[in-house]
Parts: structure tokens; C-alpha cells; sequence
């Protein structure tokens, strides 16, 4: 069985003897998917040790969010980082991570946190931020990997690994689909079937709007209404925002005239999905 450590002082231990080869590192909150695998698949092929994270991370969620039901599945997690050749699990207790009211924290910047996401998840990106500096603080690695499908977050921490020379390579990977085109999501769980199959449009709308912009449209208030047309056509997904903004500020923008992003949140079934798509200019 793949051996899971449960401190940063084991863990430390552990790669004291592994330090001299490459370590790459991708962080989770477990639930594990394809999505998942993808990032360590490729963790794999780029380093000589592959470190996963799972830490269902309290900082990240809002007192009426979603965090003591946030699914949790270890011996099936440890099942698939096994198979997908991961070195080394590391599943930190909430004490061994110092979680406490009084701890020091990393404040991104304010125009990439409140807005997007940030808009109706107060503190979600501080706490996003504070628990990945810890992370590659422990771990040290040379590469951490992570989803594109999070895309708000993955600039921001971009960002702060650039603001405060954290010695990482950061990886964006793509993000995974069903064939239906729904992003997979450890989330996709509360969904019952119809809602599942009804979550596809989310997909759709946002290819609609790239379509769009592949036939040479560069109005963004455009390219928004195609993508809500097509999210009219299922009356119980409830948008919460749909934006065309810059892939690295996340500020909206005017005119496509360069790579931009088109983010969107909603939900069915009350369950909260987000996704994104790149757009490119003709
Ligand atoms: P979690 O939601 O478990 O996601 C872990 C990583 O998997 C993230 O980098 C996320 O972007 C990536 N991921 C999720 N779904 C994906 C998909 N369908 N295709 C490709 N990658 C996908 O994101 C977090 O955890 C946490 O915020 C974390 C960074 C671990 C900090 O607590």
C-alpha cells in the first residue's frame, strides 16, 4: 500500500533523503477524478518523485459553504495515486497544519480576489493563497502542478509565487472533460443524473462565444449573449457570473485583441460549478 504521512515534520523526514532528485507536487482536496490524475500523470513524467496533497482546506471555505461535506474517500484516493505511480501521500491533520484564528496569512492582490469567484466567496483566495504557501513551503518541490479549470486561482497564484519569489515552477494543465463536455469536478458528486446531464451546458454556452470569436467577432458584450443564449435553453441553471477578462489580471476587457478568458459560475441543483474557456482573436 502506498504509505500516507500525516505531519509536515514526517514528510520532511521522508524527502530529507530525496532532495537531490526532482520533486513535483500537486496539491488536492482528494475526491480524486481524472481531472486529478491528469495533473499527476504529468507530475509523473516531468520529475524523478511525485508528491500528492490531500487537505480539505478550512481556510478556503465559507461558514455556510460546503466544507463538512466536502466528500472525502482516502482509501479510494490512495487507490488511484497508487496506480498513477505517486511516490508519496501526504494527508496533514488540520493541527499539524497550524490552522488556528490567529495565523498569519497571504494577502493576494484585492483586484484579483474580489471580483470573479471572489465576488460571492469572501476570503476564499486568501485562503487559497495562505494554504498553498505552507504547502510548497513543506514540500519544496520543483514543480507544482495545477488545473486550468480553476483559472482564478491559478493566476493568483501564479502571482504570488512571482511577488514573493517562491523558488516553484508553477504547471497550468488543461482542464479534463466527460463527453458531455462538463468539466469534471469533485463537486459533480451532489449532482443527480439529470443534473449532470443538464451541467452540460455550460460547456456549450462557453463554445458558443469561442465559435463566435472565430468568425471574427471582437465585442465582448457579444460574445456574452451568444454564450447566454445558449445557457436560456436550461431554465434551472442559475448564472452567477459570466466574464471575458485578461487570463493573468483577471480585469475585464474592452476589445478582444489578445488571448482573454471567458470564466463563468452558476448553479443547479444548488450545487456550485464553475468553468472557463480560452478565446482567442481571429
Ligand atoms: P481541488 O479542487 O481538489 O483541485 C486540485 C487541483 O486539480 C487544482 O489545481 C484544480 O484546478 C485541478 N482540477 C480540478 N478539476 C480539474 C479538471 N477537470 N481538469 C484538470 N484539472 C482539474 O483546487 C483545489 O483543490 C484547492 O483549492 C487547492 C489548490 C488544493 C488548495 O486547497
Amino acid at each position: 500500500n502506498l504509505p500516507i504521512l500525516t505531519t509536515p515534520h514526517e514528510l520532511d523526514r521522508y524527502l530529507q533523503s530525496h532532495r537531490s532528485q526532482s520533486i513535483g507536487f500537486v496539491p488536492t482536496m482528494g475526491a480524486l477524478h481524472v481531472g486529478h490524475q491528469s495533473l499527476i500523470e504529468r507530475a509523473r513524467s516531468e520529475n524523478t518523485v511525485v508528491i500528492v496533497s490531500i487537505f480539505v482546506n478550512p481556510l478556503q471555505f465559507a461558514a455556510d459553504e460546503d466544507l463538512d461535506r466536502y466528500p472525502r474517500q482516502l482509501e479510494i484516493d490512495r487507490v488511484i495515486c497508487e496506480a498513477a505511480g505517486v511516490d508519496m501521500l501526504f494527508v496533514p491533520t488540520v493541527e499539524s497544519m497550524g490552522i488556528r484564528d490567529t495565523l498569519t496569512q497571504v494577502v493576494p492582490p484585492a483586484s484579483m480576489v474580489n471580483r470573479l469567484c471572489g465576488n460571492t466567496r469572501t476570503g476564499h483566495f486568501q485562503g487559497v493563497a495562505t494554504i498553498v504557501a505552507k504547502l510548497l513551503n513543506i514540500v519544496q518541490p520543483d514543480r507544482a502542478y495545477f488545473g486550468e479549470k480553476d483559472a482564478q486561482q491559478l493566476a493568483i497564484i501564479r502571482r504570488i509565487v512571482t511577488d514573493l519569489n517562491l523558488p516553484v515552477s508553477i504547471v497550468g494543465c488543461p482542464t479534463l472533460r466527460a463527453n458531455s463536455g462538463l468539466a469534471h469536478s469533485s463537486r459533480n458528486q451532489y449532482l443527480s443524473p439529470t443534473g449532470r446531464s443538464q451541467a452540460a451546458v455550460i460547456y456549450r454556452s462557453l463554445q458558443q462565444a469561442q465559435k463566435l470569436a472565430k468568425n471574427g467577432e471582437t465585442d465582448p458584450h457579444k460574445l456574452l449573449t451568444a454564450a447566454k443564449t445558449e445557457l436560456s435553453t436550461v431554465t434551472e441553471f442559475h448564472l452567477e457570473y459570466l466574464e471575458l477578462v485578461d487570463p493573468h489580471t483577471l480585469q475585464s476587457i474592452d476589445t478582444l485583441d489578445k488571448p482573454a478568458l471567458l470564466a463563468i459560475a452558476g448553479r443547479i441543483e444548488n450545487t456550485r460549478l464553475i468553468d472557463n474557456i480560452g478565446i482567442l482573436p481571429a
